[in-house]
C-alpha cells in the first residue's frame, strides 16, 4: 500500500472512494446535503462502524463517498480513529475499491490522528490469505493507495504519516510471521527471517545453536527442545543508538518463540491444537518491534532475545518429573511439559542479564489462565517494578493497546514448592497466569522486569470490522512507543 498526505480541500482529490467520518446526532456541514437528508430520514445514525456508501457523489472528484460512523464525537480519540479507518478500509477493499482517500478535518489535524489513521488503514488491509491460491472470488484486493487529506494541516504531519506507516508495517510483519503454520515456521525458519530482517535494516543478528546453548548451560531451553527433530535457535537482534552512550538504559525484549506447542508428553487435546502454531507470537512481536526501532532510531539500546523451539513429544522428549538445571543455576522440576514457555524464557532472561540489559520485558502466549482472567480484550501485565510498569502501561494506552496490571503477591509463591528441586514449573489450578509470572520473576534477577501474557490477545477468533481473523500483532505498537518515548 502506498500512502501519502495531502494538504488541500477534499473536493479536488481524485480517488476511488473518499472516507468521511460521521458522528452520532446530526450531519455536520462537511458531510454535504445528501448526508443531512440521510440523518433526517434516520437512515444514517453515525453509530460506530456504520457504513453508508454513496455512488456518484456530487461536488467531489472522488467516485464514491463512504460515510463511516464513529459514534459519539466527544469520545473520539486516536484509538477510535484507528479502528474507524481500519473498518472503512476493510469495507472498501472487499468491494474492490483500493484507491482510498480519508479526510481528517475539524480538530483531527494533529500528528496522533494522522498516525492512527494510517495505522488503521495498514492493519485493516492485512488478510491472512497468503496460502489461498485462488483469490478471484471471496478474497478482498489489497489496497493500492491510501491518501490522508488534512485540509487545515501543515507539512510536518508528513512525519506522523511515516511513523504510522513504520509502526503498522512492523505490526503486519509480526502478523505475517505468526500466520505461518508450524510446518513452514520452524525455529530455523524464524531465525532465517530474523537474520534477513536485521540485515535489511542495519541491525546486528546472532543466532545461538544447540552447542552454544549447551556451553552456556541452558538446560531448561534444551529440555523443551529435545522432544523435537527441529533444532532450537536462540535469536539475538541488537539495536544500538548512534553516538553510543555506554551508560544509558539497555532494554532487553524477550519473546516466547514456540513455533508449535503440542504440549510435549503432557500432550494437548487435539481440539484446537492447530492454534498452537501461534505460540511464537511473543517472539514475532519482539522482532516486529525491532523492525520499527531500526527505522525510527530511538536513543535507547535494545536487544531482542527470541528462544525459538518446537515443543514435541518425540522419543527423546523430556518426561514429567524430569529435573533440569537452568543457566541461572536453579534447578526446575518439569511437572508438566506443556508449561514449556516459562522454561525457555527462564534461560533467555538469564542470558539477557549476561548481555548487560538494565531492564527486561518479556512477552509470551504463556497461559490459558490469562484468557480465563481477562478474555480476549486485555493483555496481562506483571511486574516487579512500579516505574517500568508505569512506563509500559503509559505506552500501551498511547499506542491504543489494552493492557491490565495483574498482582504478584508473595503468597502465590507458596504454590511453587517441590521437595525434589528448587522450583516446579507449575502451581495448582488457581491463579495459573500469576504463578507462571511468579516463576519467570525468579529468573529476572534484580532487574526491573515486566511480563506480558498475550495468550488471549495475539490471535483474533472472530473477525472484527477493523481487523481480520487471525494474528493481531499485539504488543508491537506498545514496544515501539515505549522505546521512542523513553
Ligand atoms: N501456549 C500455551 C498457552 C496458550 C493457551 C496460548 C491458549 C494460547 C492460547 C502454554 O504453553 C500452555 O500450554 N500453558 C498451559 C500451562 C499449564 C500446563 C500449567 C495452560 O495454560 O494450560
Ligand atoms: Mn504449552
Ligand atoms: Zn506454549
Amino acid at each position: 500500500m502506498q500512502t501519502r498526505l495531502l494538504i488541500e480541500p477534499i473536493e479536488g482529490v481524485e480517488c476511488g472512494a473518499l472516507v468521511l467520518i460521521a458522528f452520532e446526532g446530526s450531519a455536520d456541514d462537511r458531510l454535504g446535503d445528501i448526508a443531512k437528508q440521510l440523518y433526517a430520514s434516520g437512515e444514517a445514525k453515525g453509530k460506530e462502524f456504520e457504513m453508508i456508501l454513496l455512488h456518484q457523489p456530487s461536488g467531489v472528484k472522488a467516485s464514491r463517498v463512504l460515510l463511516v460512523g464513529a459514534g459519539n464525537r466527544e469520545k473520539l480519540n486516536p484509538s477510535t480513529v484507528r479502528r474507524t479507518v481500519g473498518a472503512a478500509v476493510r469495507f472498501l477493499k472487499s468491494r474492490f475499491l483500493v484507491n482510498i482517500g480519508c479526510a481528517l478535518d475539524d480538530g483531527f489535524a494533529s500528528a496522533d490522528y494522522v498516525a492512527a489513521a494510517v495505522e488503521g488503514a495498514i492493519a485493516g488491509d492485512f488478510d491472512p490469505d497468503r496460502y489461498k491460491t485462488d483469490k478471484s472470488e471471496d478474497c478482498a484486493k489489497p489496497v493500492e493507495r491510501f491518501t490522508v487529506i488534512v485540509p487545515g494541516g501543515s507539512a510536518e504531519l508528513e512525519q506522523a504519516l511515516r511513523r504510522g506507516e513504520v509502526v503498522a508495517g512492523a505490526q503486519n510483519f509480526t502478523r505475517d510471521l505468526v500466520n505461518e503454520p508450524g510446518n513452514r515456521m520452524t525455529p530455523s525458519v524464524l531465525a532465517q527471517r530474523a537474520r534477513q530482517m536485521a540485515s535489511e535494516n542495519g541491525l546486528e543478528c546472532e543466532v545461538l545453536d544447540q552447542d552454544r546453548m549447551r556451553q552456556l548451560g541452558m538446560g531448561a531451553l534444551l529440555g523443551v527442545a529435545q522432544g523435537s527433530a527441529e533444532p532450537p535457535a536462540l535469536i539475538v537482534v541488537r539495536y544500538r543508538p548512534t553516538g553510543e552512550r555506554t551508560s544509558g538504559p539497555h532494554l532487553g525484549l524477550v519473546g516466547k518463540g514456540i513455533t508449535f506447542d503440542s504440549g510435549g508428553i503432557s500432550i494437548k487435546p487435539s481440539e484446537g491444537m492447530d492454534r498452537m502454531k501461534s505460540d511464537m507470537a511473543g517472539g514475532a512481536a519482539v522482532l516486529g518491534a525491532m523492525l520499527a526501532i531500526a527505522q525510527l532510531k530511538p536513543a535507547v539500546a535494545v536487544t531482542a532475545l527470541v528462544p525459538a523451539v518446537e515443543n514435541m513429544p518425540g522419543g527423546k522428549a523430556q518426561r514429567p518429573g524430569d529435573i533440569v538445571t537452568t543457566m541461572s543455576g536453579k534447578t526446575v522440576e518439569v511437572l508438566n511439559t506443556d508449561a514449556e514457555g516459562r522454561l525457555i524464557l527462564a534461560d533467555a532472561l538469564t542470558y539477557g542479564q549476561q548481555l548487560g540489559c538494565t531492564h527486561l520485558i518479556d512477552v509470551a502466549t504463556l497461559t490459558g489462565a490469562i484468557v480465563v482472567a481477562l478474555g480476549h480484550t486485555n493483555v496481562g501485565v506483571f511486574s516487579n517494578d512500579e516505574t517500568l510498569a508505569g512506563k509500559l502501561l503509559d505506552a500501551a494506552s498511547a499506542a491504543g493497546e489494552k493492557m491490565w496490571r495483574m498482582p504478584l503477591d508473595d503468597e502465590y509463591k507458596e504454590q511453587l514448592k517441590t521437595p525434589f528441586a528448587d522450583i516446579p514449573n507449575i502451581g495448582t489450578r488457581w491463579g495459573g497466569a500469576i504463578t507462571a509470572a511468579m516463576f519467570l520473576k525468579e529468573f529476572a534477577g534484580s532487574l526491573p522486569w515486566v511480563h506480558l501474557d498475550i495468550a488471549g490477545t495475539a490471535w483474533l477468533e472472530d473477525t472484527k470490522p477493523f481487523l481480520a481473523k487471525g494474528p493481531t500483532g499485539v504488543a508491537v505498537r506498545t514496544f515501539v512507543r515505549l522505546v521512542t518515548d523513553w
